[in-house]
């Protein structure tokens, strides 16, 4: 399985713009905390931010060369070794495939071993059972004294915080690492 990862930052015009239409999409962002219509405005100040601050970074997942969805960090925090984070793979055929493993190995690998961080987060909304089975595999734990409720389509959804920690991250990585580290590169600053 070829899964590479690339900096957005280093993507051409077309790709970046192919993020912004996945994130558009609903396939994407009925599972996302916010689901408002990202404007090109918006995405290219969130691409600035990327440029010039250490709080955000976010890379192409491709898949045999062919970009299929978004990695992400959010509020990254240097001082409390802390980062949120977020993905998606917007080709629903090449979901249920093993890639999101792959790239939340990935992920974990980088924010604990490179980053040297002691926690990572995500938000799950409660009707995202996938998202959630993943998590708990890979040892993220409800946080359930963090949840609250958002609106979405007149209906209350609940959205649950997720964490998992650097001591989880290395009994995960004796776990599965001759299964999911089977990319050659990590994720680059
Ligand atoms: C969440 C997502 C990235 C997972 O990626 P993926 O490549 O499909 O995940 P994998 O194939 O590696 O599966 C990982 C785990 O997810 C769970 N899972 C995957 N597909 C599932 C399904 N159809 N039903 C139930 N659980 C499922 C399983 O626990 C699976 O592990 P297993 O194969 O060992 O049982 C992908 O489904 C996606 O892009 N969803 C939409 C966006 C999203 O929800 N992002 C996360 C927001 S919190």
């Amino acid at each position: 399985m070829t899964i590479d990862y690339e900096n957005i930052l280093n993507a051409s015009d077309d790709l970046i713009e192919l993020v912004r239409n996945w994130r558009n999409n609903n396939n994407i962002s009925q599972y996302m905390y916010t689901n408002h219509y990202i404007t090109k405005e918006e995405h290219y100040q969130w691409l600035e931010k990327l440029k010039t601050k250490t709080t955000a970074k976010a890379w192409i997942i491709q898949f045999k060369r062919n970009p299929i969805g978004l990695v992400s960090l959010s509020n990254i925090d240097f001082k409390k070794k802390t980062t949120e984070w977020g993905f998606y793979i917007a080709d629903e055929s090449l979901r249920g495939k093993g890639i999101g493993s792959v790239t939340l190995y990935k992920v974990m690998e980088y924010v604990f071993d490179i980053l040297h961080f002691q926690m990572m987060t995500t938000l799950v909304l409660e009707n995202n059972s996938v998202a959630m089975k993943m998590y708990e595999k890979f040892g993220f734990k409800k946080d359930i004294k963090n949840v609250f409720q958002i609106e979405r389509n007149g209906k209350k959804i609940a959205v649950f915080t997720m964490w998992v920690s650097k001591d989880d991250w290395n009994h995960i990585k004796r776990k599965f690492k001759n299964i999911y580290n089977i990319t050659l590169g990590t994720l680059n600053g």
